[in-house]
């Protein structure tokens, strides 16, 4: 027998205000076609002023709670992947921690961009399996919105705000591919590539700073090394790509995710797809995308789900789980 960290529940949060492609076109030279052809998204959600991570982060960790029939203090521990805390600190985690009413257990904040959720997940699988912990809320939230330079059109359109959180708790397995819960983890990082993707400030540099991407080249990097880590999990979990009901990816780019589904041998239809109505939310995007997946019906208990990310550093990773 081994211990397996299997999904208790899930839930999501996107703020009020949806802002379309079109709105834009006032102050940028770019087009709602151009938007939509390149990147597949049509529409992403923005916070509200003074509404921060932590509350999206928050009123997710209470839908996921309510989707498990579970309470805040049944909580061992919470993590939240973001790169846009409300504070330096105290942690988002413990803020989140506060407002559901979690006084026990313990939380933390990991930060790998894009990946955060993928290595999110990876942290509470190992505190799961070690016996450390024995329910975990897993959170991806963020509000990249404040961090855009509105005048590069380049990457203020690609990117949105939102919270996906996810509950993992310990349960007997056999230790194979049949278990339910997290199968397989495959996570990388190589930071020489961190001119690629990055934010031109930080508290030791003593501003907040602005996304700056390189698009293309992150491009050409996220489709090889997502279906390579892709693969790699499969691989570990003994889980061919016949077997694989869902993938539920990072959602950046269409075109990335129908260039790694290909590559990976998966149809289209296996692919949950959310890019057009969230744009890229970071840490938040695969929780989102698990969440809706979800609730469309789609993912069932017993399926395999395969989830890859890639943000910067560059990080990048992929989990395998039997829902
Ligand atoms: O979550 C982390 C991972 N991030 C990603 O996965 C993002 C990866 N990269 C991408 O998704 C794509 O590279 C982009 C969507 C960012 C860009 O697509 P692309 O096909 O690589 O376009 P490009 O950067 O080569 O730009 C093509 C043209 C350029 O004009 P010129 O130089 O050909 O005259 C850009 O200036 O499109 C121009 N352009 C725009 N035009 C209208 C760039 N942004 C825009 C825009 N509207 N918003």
């Amino acid at each position: 027998m081994s211990i397996r960290a299997k999904v208790a529940g899930i839930g999501h949060y996107l703020p009020q205000r949806v802002v379309p492609n079109a709105e834009f076109e006032t102050t940028l030279d770019t087009s709602d076609e151009w938007i939509r052809s390149r990147s597949g998204i049509e529409r992403r959600h923005f916070a509200a002023e003074g509404e921060t991570t932590s509350m999206l982060a928050a009123n997710a960790a209470e839908a996921a709670l309510k989707d498990a029939g579970l309470e805040a203090s049944d909580l061992d521990a919470l993590i939240v992947a973001t790169s846009t805390p409300d504070l330096t600190f105290p942690s988002a985690a413990t803020m989140v921690q506060a407002r559901i009413g979690m006084s026990g257990g313990f939380a933390f904040d990991v930060q790998a961009v894009c990946a955060g959720f993928v290595y999110a997940l990876s942290t509470a699988n190992a505190m799961i399996v070690s016996g450390q912990a024995k329910r975990v809320m897993v959170i991806g939230a963020e509000t990249f919105s404040r961090i855009m330079d509105w005048t590069d059109r380049a990457t203020c359109v690609l990117f949105g705000d939102g919270a996906g959180a996810l509950i993992l708790e310990a349960s007997e397995g056999a230790g194979t591919s049949a278990d339910r819960g997290i199968l397989s983890v495959d996570l990388h990082s190589d930071g020489q590539f961190r001119d690629l993707l990055y934010v031109d400030g930080g508290v030791s540099t003593q501003s907040t700073g602005h996304l700056r991407m390189e698009g293309k080249e992150v491009f050409r990097h996220a489709v090889e090394k997502l279906a390579k880590t892709a693969t790699a999990a499969m691989e570990k979990a003994g889980v061919t790509s016949e077997e694989v009901d869902w993938v539920v990816p990072h959602q950046a780019n269409i075109r990335i995710i129908n260039g790694t589904a290909k590559k990976l041998g998966l149809p289209m239809e296996r692919v949950v797809v959310t890019v057009q109505d969230h744009g890229n939310t970071s840490a938040a995007s695969i929780p989102l995308a698990l969440s809706v997946g979800k609730a469309e019906g789609k993912i069932k208990q017993g399926d395999i789900v395969v989830t890859e990310a890639i943000g910067g550093g560059l990080a990048w990773g992929a989990v395998v789980l039997r829902w």
